[in-house]
C-alpha cells in the first residue's frame, strides 16, 4: 500500500506520495502551507514558487477546502510543523476541486452538523471520535474471544419481541405475516451458549422508542456475550473485567484521540475492578436520603440512575429489581421471588446505563407462565422454550450498548456522535 501518514516517521527522509483531501490552507505570497488529510492523519505539505513549475504553484494557490489531490515530494522531519514532519511537494495533481464546503471553521448548529453528518465525518473531533469506536469494539471482542468466548451472530429480522412489545419495528414478512427488527440477539444467543458454552453476538439492534434523551438512538449497537452455567455474580465479574480491559486499551492506544476531545483521563483511570455492587433495594434508599423520592418498584429513568451512580468514582452494578420492572425472561431470586437476577451498570458522570444483563429462567414451566403473564405469543418462542427441555442449565448473559459506552469514555454530551450515521426519533437523514 501507498504511504499513509500515520506512517510518516517510518519515512522521513524519503520521497512520498499522499493522496488526500485538503483539510486547510494558509499562503504567504511565495509560498502555500497545505494541511492535507488522508483519513490516517494530517500533514503540513509546503509548495515553495521556486520549487515547482508554474502551473502546480497556481492549482495550490486556487485549491478550495475538501478538494482533493495527489502530492509528491520530500518528507522531513520539523519539530515546527504539526505532526512533526513535513512535505516539501515537488508535484500536485487535483483531482477535483472541491464546491465552496459547508462546513468552515466557524462555529455551526449541531442540526445544521447532523445534516451535514456525511461531511462531518470528515473532521478532526469526529474523527477521534470513531477511532474510539473501533477501540471499544475491538477491545470488547479481543477480550472475550481470549476468554474463549465464540462469536456467534444472531438474526435482525425475527417473529418475536425480547424486551417488551412496545418497542418494536414492525415490517411485513411475504407470506408469513409479520417481522420484527430484533430488540437484542439474546434469544438466539441463549441457544448458542447451550450449543457452544460461551458465545457473544455483536451488530445493530433497534427499539422503536419514543424517547428524545442524550442517550438513545433508534439504532444502536449491542454486543452480547452470553454463558451456560453463569451466574449473576460471574457475569458482574465479567462485565467489569471486560469494560475494564477496554477503558484500559482505550487509554493506552487512543490517548491522542482523547486528548483531542479535551477528556479529563483521571477519571477513566480510576476505572479498576471491582466495581461496586450495591442492590435495588439500597439503590432506592441512596435515592430518598439523597432527597430523590422513590418508590420501591418503580423504574429507574436517567435522572435516577445519575443519582444512584454520582457517589462512585467507577461503574456500579445495581442488581436484584422488582420482576415486574424487567423482562419476562429474568429468573427469580431463589430466596426472594419478588426480585430477578438481574444487574445493569451505571457508568459515572451522568452515563447512566451502559450494561444490561442477568441470569435467565432455566425452567420450562415458569418460563411458560411468564409468557403468558406478559401476554406473548407461545408459537413464535416455542423454539425458545425447548432449550429448557433439552439439557437446561443456569445461564446469563449481557448486553452492552456501544454508543453509550463510547459516550462515556469520550466524555461527550450526546450518544448521536457516537455513531457514525445516528437514527433518532426525529432524524433518518442522512
Ligand atoms: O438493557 P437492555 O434493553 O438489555 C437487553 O437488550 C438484553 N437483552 C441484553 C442481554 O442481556 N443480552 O439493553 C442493553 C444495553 C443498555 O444497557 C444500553 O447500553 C443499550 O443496550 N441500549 C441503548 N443504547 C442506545 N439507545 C437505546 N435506545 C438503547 N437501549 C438500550
Ligand atoms: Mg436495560
Amino acid at each position: 500500500m501507498h504511504f499513509r501518514i500515520e506512517q510518516a516517521a517510518a519515512h522521513a527522509g524519503q520521497e512520498v506520495e499522499i493522496r488526500g483531501w485538503l483539510y486547510n490552507k494558509r499562503s504567504s505570497g511565495k509560498i502555500h502551507f497545505l494541511l492535507i488529510r488522508d483519513g490516517s492523519g494530517i500533514l503540513q505539505a509546503v509548495v515553495a514558487k521556486q520549487d515547482v513549475s508554474a502551473e502546480v504553484f497556481a492549482s495550490a494557490e486556487t485549491l478550495t477546502q475538501e478538494s482533493s489531490l495527489i502530492v509528491r515530494g520530500m518528507l522531513r522531519e520539523d519539530r515546527r510543523a504539526p505532526g512533526g514532519y513535513e512535505l516539501s511537494v515537488a508535484d500536485l495533481t487535483v483531482v477535483q476541486q472541491a464546491a465552496p464546503y459547508p462546513i468552515t471553521p466557524k462555529e455551526h448548529g449541531v442540526e445544521f452538523l447532523m445534516d451535514h453528518r456525511h461531511l462531518w465525518l470528515r473532521s478532526r473531533r469526529q474523527h477521534a471520535l470513531m477511532r474510539i469506536r473501533a477501540e471499544v469494539m475491538r477491545g470488547c471482542t479481543d477480550f472475550l474471544d481470549a476468554q474463549g468466548f465464540l462469536r456467534v451472530d444472531t438474526p435482525i429480522l425475527t417473529p418475536a419481541s425480547v424486551e417488551g412489545t412496545t418497542t418494536l419495528f414492525e415490517t411485513t414478512y411475504f407470506d408469513l405475516g409479520r417481522a420484527y427488527l430484533a430488540q437484542s440477539g439474546q434469544l438466539y444467543n441463549e441457544a448458542a451458549a447451550a450449543a457452544f458454552g460461551r458465545v457473544y453476538c455483536f451488530g445493530p439492534t433497534f427499539r422503536a422508542e419514543k424517547s428524545k434523551t442524550r442517550r438513545h438512538l433508534i439504532e444502536f449497537w449491542m454486543l452480547e456475550p452470553e454463558a451456560a452455567f453463569m451466574t449473576l455474580d460471574e457475569y458482574m465479574s465479567l462485565a467489569e473485567e471486560m469494560v475494564s480491559a477496554v477503558i484500559a486499551r482505550v487509554l493506552e492506544r487512543r490517548r491522542t484521540e482523547l486528548e483531542v476531545l479535551e477528556r479529563d483521563l483521571s477519571r477513566l483511570e480510576a476505572v479498576r475492578p471491582p466495581f461496586p455492587r450495591i442492590s435495588y433495594d439500597e439503590a432506592i434508599q441512596r435515592l430518598n436520603a439523597a432527597g430523590h423520592p422513590t418508590r420501591w418498584g418503580d423504574d429507574f429513568g436517567g435522572d435516577e440512575e445519575t443519582v444512584v451512580s454520582s457517589a462512585f468514582d467507577r461503574p456500579v452494578f445495581v442488581h436484584r429489581y422488582p420482576a415486574p420492572i424487567k423482562a419476562f425472561y429474568m429468573q427469580p431470586d431463589p430466596d426472594r421471588p419478588e426480585v430477578v437476577l438481574g444487574a445493569d451498570l451505571l457508568a459515572p458522570e451522568g452515563y447512566g446505563e451502559i450494561i444490561g444483563g442477568g441470569q435467565r429462567i432455566h425452567d420450562a414451566e415458569l418460563l411458560e407462565r411468564r409468557l403468558e403473564e406478559h401476554g406473548l405469543p407461545k408459537d413464535v418462542y416455542r423454539w425458545y422454550v425447548d432449550l429448557r427441555r433439552y439439557g437446561s442449565v443456569p445461564h446469563s448473559g449481557f448486553g452492552i450498548g456501544i454508543e453509550r459506552t463510547v459516550a462515556w469514555i469520550a466524555g461527550i454530551e450526546h450518544v448521536r456522535e457516537a455513531i457514525p450515521f445516528p437514527r433518532l426519533l426525529n432524524r433518518l437523514y442522512p
